[in-house]
């Protein structure tokens, strides 16, 4: 732990003794050496392996926008040689698979659509681990913002919400799914912007007069045995972006970046991210929301 987060952090302590610290900081040095090589491998593997098909040459222009806000390459015909490809249809952009059905963002329809007309409102787990009481609706920062999903469920209840995803593949399908969006929630849509960045670099550099007030992290679920639960999309999700084994040094950077808290999502059953202990949590059925307190000046 570095000397800013001791002084920023209300509860500064990580869990266990001595020997668990040796332990820890053995594991870490491992940890980071994995992540780097997950980084890598995951960036190799995603600028070669996936690319982008428009469904008719009309497409074509709009095709080679996207290629080139994301540094994605493009195809004119199915893959052979991998997987998934990204496909520009007349409606909108899809992550296909050959067995799955298609992935895309839609924040209109479908569940989302149905959480922003019955969803749990400022009562939901995830609303409270942000701080929305009181009429407060901080500024927030979602630093893994994968297909937007909790992004979205804070700018329903107004919160300003940066989305940073550093995967071109789903930031690609991010985007078009906010586009699609805004000619039809824009209230919401007003409230999300998207950053294709790697957090740990955005948060590093930002001034602390520009900190948000919370930073959301929702990094992939650790492993687990029973991985045939695992729901589909995570799967896919695992195969294209990694495990996010540097999230722990997320949590730290963010740590030194929020100005009044910073939230984890975890699994129910997972020990905190980095076994750094939070103040308190906030738990629903499955999940498990830690919450970190920032020190105010
Ligand atoms: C489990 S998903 C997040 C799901 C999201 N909360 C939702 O509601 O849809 C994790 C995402 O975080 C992204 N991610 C992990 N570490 C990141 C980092 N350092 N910078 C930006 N994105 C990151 C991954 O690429 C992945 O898309």
């Amino acid at each position: 732990m570095t000397n800013q987060m001791r002084k920023r952090i209300k509860n500064p302590e990580r869990q266990g003794g001595r020997e668990a610290r040796e332990a820890r900081e053995a594991r870490e040095a491992r940890e980071a050496r994995e992540a780097r090589e997950a980084r890598e491998a995951r960036e190799a593997r995603e600028a070669e392996t996936i690319p982008l098909l428009p469904a008719s040459t009309s497409l074509q222009q709009a095709a080679n926008a996207i290629a080139s806000s994301f540094h994605l390459p493009l195809t004119n015909s199915k893959p052979v040689d991998s997987p998934y490809y990204l496909y520009l249809t007349a409606e909108r952009l899809e992550l296909h698979h050959l067995t799955k059905k298609p992935i895309y963002v839609d924040f209109v329809s479908g569940t989302l659509g149905y959480r922003r007309h019955h969803g749990g409102g400022r009562k939901q787990a995830l609303a409270k681990a942000i701080g929305l009481k009181h009429g407060a609706t901080p500024t927030v920062v979602d630093a893994t913002a994968g297909l937007g999903k909790d992004a979205f469920i804070l700018a329903s209840l107004a919160c300003h919400v940066t989305m940073l995803e550093r995967s071109p593949v789903i930031a690609a399908l991010l985007h078009d799914g906010l586009q699609r969006a805004k000619t039809t929630i824009t209230t919401i849509t007003n409230n999300l912007s998207l950053i294709h960045h790697d957090a740990q670099d955005w948060l590093s550099k930002i001034q602390s007069s520009e900190a948000p007030d919370v930073i959301y992290l929702d990094p992939m679920y650790p492993h687990r045995q029973k991985s045939a639960l695992v729901k589909k999309e995570m799967r896919i999700f695992r195969e294209i972006v990694g495990a996010d084994l540097d999230a722990p040094v997320l949590l730290e950077i963010a740590l030194t970046r929020a100005a009044r808290r910073v939230v984890v999502k975890r699994p129910k059953w997972a020990t905190p991210l980095g076994d750094y202990k939070p103040n308190f949590c906030i738990k629903s059925e499955n999940t498990r929301f830690d919450v970190y307190l920032i020190l105010t000046q």
